[in-house]
């Protein structure tokens, strides 16, 4: 087990445009996985992007198997590793929501998302992966993905009056938010 370090906003290896995987199966991606996970769970985090920990690739996880403490009321999301993501949204209408991101930690913005979107891409044994999903779901999707092509949810943003600090947005919050 493995605690790797996440990457603060201002790094410009947050910036990059990740390349495809090209090789599924392999040790070297298992290990990357089981450090991802792990290093999510220690932050709390409801999703992790392999740039976040410095690794150029089309990798994200996210999800969670019980209900997760920084997003009590969140339907779960199950858990999923999504390597060369393709997202398409399925309609015009845009969903504002409170996001944070471990690579801007102590923060929270409203960010505008895609309400409904179908996602594709394969899982870490190259089994594709295709799902039509909305709300939470869809919005932890957009956020993880963006990662992989250097978009941070501030850069997302379009009302910057609702962005702030989450111990002064939400003070209740503030014992479980570690990010
Ligand atoms: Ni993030």
């Amino acid at each position: 087990m493995t605690i790797r370090e996440i990457l603060k906003m201002g790094d410009p290896r947050l910036l990059r445009i990740a390349p495809l995987v090209t090789k599924f199966d392999t040790d070297v991606l298992h290990v990357l996985i089981t450090d991802m996970l792990d290093t999510m769970r220690a932050a709390n985090g409801a999703g992790l992007a392999a740039p976040q920990i410095g690794v150029d690739a089309q990798l994200v996880i996210f999800g969670t198997d019980t209900v997760n403490p920084r997003y009590p009321d969140a339907p779960v999301v199950p858990r999923t590793v999504l390597i060369n993501p393709v997202i398409t949204a399925l309609d015009a209408e845009i969903e504002n929501g409170w996001e944070g991101c471990l690579s801007v930690p102590g923060m929270r913005g409203v960010v505008p998302r895609h309400a409904r979107i179908r996602y594709t891409g394969f899982d870490q044994y190259g089994d594709p992966i295709d799902r039509t999903v909305d709300g939470f779901h869809a919005r932890v999707v957009q956020h993880e993905c963006d990662h992989l092509i250097g978009k941070l949810y501030p850069m997302r943003m379009t009302d910057f009056t609702q962005f702030g600090f989450t111990e002064v947005l939400f003070p209740g919050l503030d014992a479980l938010d570690d990010d």
